[in-house]
């Protein structure tokens, strides 16, 4: 028995240590569970097991020791009570916006949202009476008057992708607390050691754990963070949903997530010194990084960011064809969706989310035909440099 509590520790060590009392046995490496149904001693038992809120160990739709474990490794980065590890990023998003919303209530939502969001509250949400008001994120004004007395939600996402714009999570947490909305961040591209939006007020916090948290485009899942009786509703939409991530991908979740601090830095690393290499590019015209002095919010990006990340867009000369030449002369980024792994991937958002959605909301989202998204990965700087310096020739 350990005499002594991890709080005294950062979250960089406590990532790789807080975990160890989960595990029955001595191992050092967590254990995958992957048995899907647990024995009871009784009926009575079976009861208990049955109806208990986030109980691992009854059945794996209800969860599991494995994702448990990873639950409380992101509750802890988080300063979350507790935690609901997902099967991905839109369940865990989904399950926690519908265990809050009912028929007839109304939603806030930002005009910018990763995509299946955007379809989630434009689409999904209307069709079972949640009527929803779409917001300009860098507004906090524009927050405040879609504000309804029926308004039971508020969805914001910062950075977002691909326009890297932010949300004002302090300004928006102070307007919902004091009306009694519950606030929802998805915090997939700041991740858990970029940003804190518990400690500024929000009430429950989403990740894609799919993207930085696994870290090596291997998984799917995702993740919900928040005050325990919150997630315990949470935890009631997922059994019906069937949101709750397989033990593998918890298990490989663990394993990633254990060396987040360190990737994120040299994530950082690079994406500032793009970010700052193609600024200066003649051949591009416009970089959003919140990490640069020129991105209009670096100062709030300061204030609620610990570090910028690897996820940055930038316009290339040429409009669409320029953008697509571009990318065909890449060596080292992969023409590839997803982000937040350890290889760097860039898309053509034009391209890609012109073919989901209707022009008008593409445009209203600011994707412009020559805006690339670059997810910057680990690679050495002064290779992804030079590859970047030898496509832009072609443009
Ligand atoms: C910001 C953001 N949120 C949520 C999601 C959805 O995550 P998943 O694919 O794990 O469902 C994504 C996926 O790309 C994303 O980029």
């Amino acid at each position: 028995m350990r005499n002594f509590s991890f709080d005294e520790f950062g979250p960089g060590t406590r990532i790789l240590h807080l975990d160890r009392d989960m595990d029955p046995g001595t191992a050092v490496g967590p254990a995958i569970y992957q048995s899907v149904t647990h024995y009871a001693e009784s009926g009575e038992d079976f009861v208990v097991k049955s109806t208990e809120p986030l109980n691992d160990q009854f059945y794996a739709r209800h969860g599991n020791p494995t994702t448990s474990r990873i639950a409380r490794v992101i509750a802890d980065l988080e300063g979350a009570e507790a935690a609901l590890f997902a099967s991905s990023g839109m369940g865990a998003i989904t399950a926690a916006a519908l265990t809050v919303v009912s028929a007839g209530d109304h939603v806030v939502a930002q005009t910018s949202h990763y995509i299946h969001t955007t379809k989630l509250v434009t689409q999904y949400m209307p069709r079972f009476g949640v009527n929803v008001t779409q917001v300009d994120q860098r507004d906090i004004g524009a927050f405040e008057a879609a504000i309804r007395p029926d308004t039971k939600l508020i969805i914001v996402e910062t950075p977002v992708n691909p326009t890297m714009v932010l949300t004002d999570l302090k300004a928006v947490a102070d307007l919902a607390r004091a009306r009694g909305i519950i606030t929802l961040c998805d915090n997939t591209v700041a991740t858990p050691i970029g940003s804190n939006p518990i400690a500024l007020g929000i009430d429950l916090v989403a990740h894609s754990a799919t993207k930085y948290i696994g870290g090596h485009h291997d998984l799917l899942a995702g993740v919900v963070c928040g005050r325990r009786p919150l997630i315990e509703k949470v935890w009631d939409t997922s059994t019906i949903l069937g949101a709750i991530a397989a033990p593998f991908n918890s298990w490989l979740a663990l394993r990633g997530i254990r060396t987040l601090p360190l990737r994120m830095e040299r994530h950082s690393q690079n994406g500032q010194a793009i970010a700052e290499f193609l600024e200066k590019h003649p051949k591009i015209t416009k970089v959003n990084y919140p990490g640069l002095p020129s991105h209009p919010q670096h100062e709030l990006a300061k204030r609620q960011m610990r570090c910028f990340g690897g996820l940055l867009s930038y316009e290339v000369k040429g409009g669409y064809e320029g953008g697509r030449r571009f990318i065909q002369n890449l060596k080292l980024p992969v023409n590839a969706g997803s982000l937040g792994g350890i290889d760097s991937l860039v898309i053509h958002p034009s391209a890609m989310w012109g073919g989901r959605l209707p022009p008008e909301v593409v445009e209203k989202q600011g994707i412009t035909p020559g805006l690339i998204r670059m997810a910057a990965g680990i690679e050495e700087t002064a290779d992804l440099i030079s590859d970047l310096s030898q496509a832009l020739e072609h443009v």
